[in-house]
């Protein structure tokens, strides 16, 4: 009988982290100064470059939590933080807008277009910061259409990502880019932003957000945003992301177990922590500001990177 609890080869989840650990960095001292974690997103400034995930279903996943996309909105304004949520119907998105953190609404590739409009309408009636899409839930684990909780799911072509883009005043952040050429097609799209992700290995073998990251800033950096998430667990991972050429990451799932335990609390003190070992690490590097981080400090292999 298989063993269960073994790790199988092509989880992308596993690949990722082996990835982020085999990278390391290098130290500059001389002249180096206390760091500031100030950026700006999709046209806003923010205290940090650790955003919220895109998460939904929490009375299933987090079910101590049923209020767990407030409490990690609640979190989001304390810590200065951009706030991103996943999958959710018009009435849970404004319980969450209500909170009053700057928030990214990700809505579902849903066969039903007219339920795409009608929630990209009500993200911007209601006040969201900016809205997207999570392409890579398109398709099912047999290569059909997704099935999500009972909502059918569809293909994406770039027409209809342009018209989705065209039909909101607000900024549109494609989620699940993993390839240089789905980033070209979303920026020439007009997305102002992509979030680089695998969504937590949804495709088995894909290649870790972090090793292509670096092709993807250089075809279409400068001209849109380009975000992160996946696997991302400690400051150091998010050092490396953004060394890498990342404007932000997402922490998702390192930060569940704070959320079930703390509520907004417990997500507030991953974020602190996570924020206190990046800026160490910037001090470290003499890296004053996050635009001063690139990737020639750091090695893999042997050899520097860059
Ligand atoms: C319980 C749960 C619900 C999620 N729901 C959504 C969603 O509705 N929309 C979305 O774009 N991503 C969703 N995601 C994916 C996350 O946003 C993120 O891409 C993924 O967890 C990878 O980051 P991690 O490795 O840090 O967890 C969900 C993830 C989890 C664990």
């Amino acid at each position: 009988m298989a063993d269960e609890t073994k790790i199988r080869p092509s989880d992308a989840n596993a690949i990722t982290r082996r990835y982020f650990d085999s990278i390391l960095i290098e130290q500059r001292l001389v002249g180096a100064k206390t760091p500031s974690l100030r950026c700006t997103l999709l046209g806003k400034q923010f205290d940090t470059p650790v955003m919220m995930p895109a998460f939904s279903h929490l009375h299933i996943f987090a079910k101590e939590r049923e209020d767990g996309m407030r409490e990690y909105a609640r979190a989001a304004k304390a810590l200065g933080a951009l706030n991103f949520v996943g999958m959710s119907e018009n009435e849970d998105f404004a319980g969450i807008l209500e909170v009053g953190a700057p928030t990214v609404r990700i809505i579902k590739p849903y066969a039903d277009r007219d339920k795409i409009f009608s929630q990209l309408a009500f993200a911007q009636e209601h006040g969201a910061w900016a809205v997207g899409m999570d392409i890579d839930h398109s398709f099912a684990s047999d290569g059909g259409p997704d099935d999500v909780f009972g909502e059918k799911m569809a293909p994406q072509t770039r027409s209809d990502l342009e018209e989705y883009i065209r039909a909101t005043k607000l900024p549109f952040v494609v989620k699940g880019v993993l390839s240089v050429r789905d980033a070209q097609a979303c920026a020439e799209a007009g997305a102002k932003a992509i979030l680089v992700s695998h969504h937590h290995g949804r495709m088995p073998f894909a290649i870790p957000p972090l090793m292509v990251l670096p092709e993807i800033v250089r075809a279409v950096g400068g001209s849109i945003q380009v975000m992160l998430d996946c696997g991302i667990e400690t400051g150091a991972d998010v050092y490396k992301a953004l060394a890498l050429g990342a404007d932000a990451v997402a922490v998702g799932r390192a930060m569940m177990q704070p959320l079930v335990r703390d509520g907004a609390a417990g997500v507030e003190a991953c974020v602190r922590r996570i924020n206190n070992e990046l800026a160490m690490l910037m001090a470290f590097t003499g890296c004053a500001s996050l635009a001063e981080m690139d990737p020639s400090v750091l090695w893999r292999d042997g050899r520097p990177m860059a």
